[in-house]
């Protein structure tokens, strides 16, 4: 992560958190389920599928990992009920990974069972290091319990990714949001970059499902040139993009007759989702500057 960015992770937690819900607006679908599904609607209609997130994390009782669990519930009949074009993406910690292993494996089973009777699918994200491999686990089981309605995502940002590859098969990769130690984590943005390069590779090879997440240009034109090489059918792979982040370019790869999908959030806990998503703004040093001299010009 540049230098900049970093300085910028440090003062977010500083501004104000009006600013923040304001500059984040664009990334967030709303408070409610209702307004999550008009924007999938609209996604659909120009040709874009979509994953839902409810926002929750670290929560901090069984009762409210249960309800993250509910809410899931909730999208995906709505989802089904509309016939609507998306599948979800989870948070273990929000299903009560910190918790207790059991609660959270209870609620993730029961929510990718709801998905496969619907005929729909579950993207269990990826957090910070120290979930990986308790993630990895829970998806391996699932999938060795017969569960093919089950992916999970690889961070190329972390060194280790590359040989995580194995027993993977359907997985999304992106270069991975958490800021973590240079023993654990490529901090060089070029050797990320290579990093996802060769994960795509391998997961490639051993004939995974892939989902590109990626903004990054040169990234999307080495993932499209892999797929072009190797002939794959659109229905191997399909990009993703992030809700609010290069609209036009998503309606480029869609024209271009790619699958591309849009990581649609929503909720009331929107800050830690919110914060995540300012850090990587290129605009957004400037935005918070330009109003804290508003504020200081009162
Ligand atoms: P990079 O950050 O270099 O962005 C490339 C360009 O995109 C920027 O130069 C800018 O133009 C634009 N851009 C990117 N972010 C922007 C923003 N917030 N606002 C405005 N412009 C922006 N991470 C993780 O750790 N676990 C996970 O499970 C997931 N899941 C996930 C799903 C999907 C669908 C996506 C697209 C991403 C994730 N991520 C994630 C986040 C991912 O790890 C990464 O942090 C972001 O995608 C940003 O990295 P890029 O590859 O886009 O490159």
């Amino acid at each position: 992560m540049a230098l900049l960015e970093r300085a910028i992770a440090r003062v977010l937690p500083a501004v104000p958190r009006k600013l923040v819900r304001a500059l984040a607006a664009p990334y967030i679908a709303g408070p409610t389920l209702e307004d999550a599904v008009s924007v999938v609607r609209r996604l659909n209609a120009e040709g874009k599928l979509a994953t839902i997130d409810v926002l929750g994390e670290e929560v901090s009782s069984a009762d409210e990992a249960r309800e993250l669990a509910r809410a899931y519930h909730r999208v995906l009949a709505r989802v089904e009920g509309e016939g609507l074009d998306a599948n979800v993406s989870v948070k273990l910690t929000g299903l009560g990974l910190e918790l207790d292993d059991g609660l959270c494996r209870e609620n993730l089973e029961a929510v990718v069972e709801d998905a496969r009777v619907r005929g729909n699918f579950v993207r269990i994200d990826m957090e910070d290091s120290s979930t990986t491999d308790r993630t990895l686990r829970l998806y391996r089981e699932l999938r060795a319990a017969g569960r093919d309605n089950v992916g999970v995502v690889l961070q190329a940002r972390l060194r280790r990714t590359v040989r995580d590859v194995d027993g993977l098969d359907n997985v999304r990769v992106c270069k991975g949001i958490y800021l973590e130690p240079a023993e654990l984590a490529h901090q060089d943005d070029e050797e990320v970059r290579e990093s996802f390069r060769a994960t795509l590779r391998a997961l490639l090879d051993r004939g995974s499902y892939v989902a590109i997440a990626t903004h990054d240009e040169a990234l999307i034109a080495d993932a499209l040139a892999q797929v072009r090489e190797r002939g794959l059918p659109r229905e191997r792979y399909e990009l993703q993009m992030l809700l609010g982040v290069r609209a036009a370019r998503a309606d480029e790869l869609v024209a271009e007759g790619h699958r591309l999908r849009v990581y649609v959030p929503f909720g009331t806990h929107w800050y830690e989702y919110a914060v995540r998503r300012l850090q990587e703004n290129p605009r957004v040093a400037g935005l918070v500057a330009a109003d804290t001299l508003r504020r200081l010009a009162r």
